[in-house]
């Protein structure tokens, strides 16, 4: 039989590298059977006077054992909790991370504020719930205009004076009444106006209207600020084209329409065969605005212009139903990945 210290050096110079040593030497040092064990045994054949030593001894032995194994097995559990959560297996392929894209509708608002403030606009937004006075009344709507009717405009609990606003105009008059010229600002923003949802048409949209009051402005900046911003947006081969129109707060009015990107003015679906899509209304600020608004009209004049974004998108985009914007349907949105910015 191997003696007390015999066990002990082994014991100390037992090596554990992996969860299988360890078993060995739980087996070979702490189990029933272990040579330990049988030292224990030998105990009752012991005279009486030796057996205590001896007990003490074994004991002592067992212990080593013991403080042995449990310090082994942390080592081995650290070394296998690291495994699992901090060094990954560094082959294997990666997870995709499936990263999200802008809105049609943002890209396009982005890109056309982008256009505006190279060339010295800025920004301002306001809010969708408004009042008379900032969507009609000081933008000389009379007071019978069928914009006001609840046909076209959503009420808010049917109060005459609280509604959604039904163009960002609002916020030119809420620039004016704050700020005297030279103004430049542009106004991004959604919109409300009560019609039947079709392919076409939306009861909620997206507007960027402008507003430049100096100095004597002229239609002509107005053309050419426009004619700039169309070709920015749709390269320099566009043409655009102004056509006679009225809105209650220009006068003169005008809408505009490009050259067809689709068909190059040949003549297809979207531009109804005409070779011209209209893309926004424009003129020049009519005087009682800016009074209404507290701006000397004998000094200054200016001009406006509001466009339709979900217009511009479907133009841009090549896409025929403006429902698809806000239906929220991943197969649709996932492809302006590539437009993002
Ligand atoms: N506010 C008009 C609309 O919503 C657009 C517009 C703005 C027209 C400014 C002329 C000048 O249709």
């Amino acid at each position: 039989m191997k003696t007390i210290d015999e066990i002990r050096s082994e014991i100390e110079s037992f090596q554990v590298e992996n969860a299988e040593n360890l078993e060995q030497f739980r087996l070979q040092f702490l189990s029933k059977k272990s040579e330990i064990q049988s030292l224990f045994g030998q105990l009752k054949n012991m005279a009486q006077e030796d057996r205590k030593e001896f007990g003490q001894l074994v004991n002592d032995l067992r212990d080593l054992a013991q403080n042995h194994y449990n310090g082994f097995k942390s080592v081995i559990e650290a070394a296998a909790d690291k495994k699992t959560t901090l060094i990954p297996d560094i082959t294997r392929p990666a997870t995709q991370q499936s990263v999200g894209s802008m809105h049609p509708i943002s890209i396009m608002m982005n890109e056309v504020r982008r256009i505006f403030e190279d060339i010295g606009f800025s920004a301002v937004e306001g809010p969708d719930i408004e009042d008379d006075w900032h969507v009609f009344t000081a933008l000389n709507f009379a007071e019978e205009h069928p914009a006001r009717d609840m046909q076209d405009t959503f009420f808010i609990e049917l109060h005459p004076d609280v509604l959604l606003r039904t163009h960002t105009s609002s916020l030119q008059v809420r620039t004016m009444e704050k700020q005297q010229p030279p103004i430049r600002v542009i106004c991004p923003g959604r919109v409300f106006r009560n019609e039947a949802i079709t392919s076409r048409a939306h009861c909620i949209f997206h507007q960027v209207e402008g507003l430049y009051v100096a100095e004597n402005v002229s239609f002509a900046d107005m053309k050419q600020t426009l004619l700039y911003f169309a070709q920015r947006m749709f390269g320099d081969e566009v043409r655009i084209r102004l056509r006679p129109s009225y809105f209650p707060f220009t006068e003169p009015s005008a809408e505009m329409d490009v050259s067809c990107n689709i068909c190059g003015g040949a003549g297809c679906n979207l531009c109804k065969h005409t070779g011209w899509v209209e893309i926004l209304g424009c003129g020049m600020v009519d005087p009682n605005v800016l009074e209404n608004c507290g701006i000397d009209s004998t000094k200054y004049s200016g001009f406006a212009f509001g466009l339709g974004i979900e217009r511009m998108t479907m133009l841009k985009y090549r896409t025929n139903d403006i429902r698809l914007y806000f239906e929220n349907d991943l197969r649709f949105l996932q492809q302006f990945k590539a437009a993002t910015r």
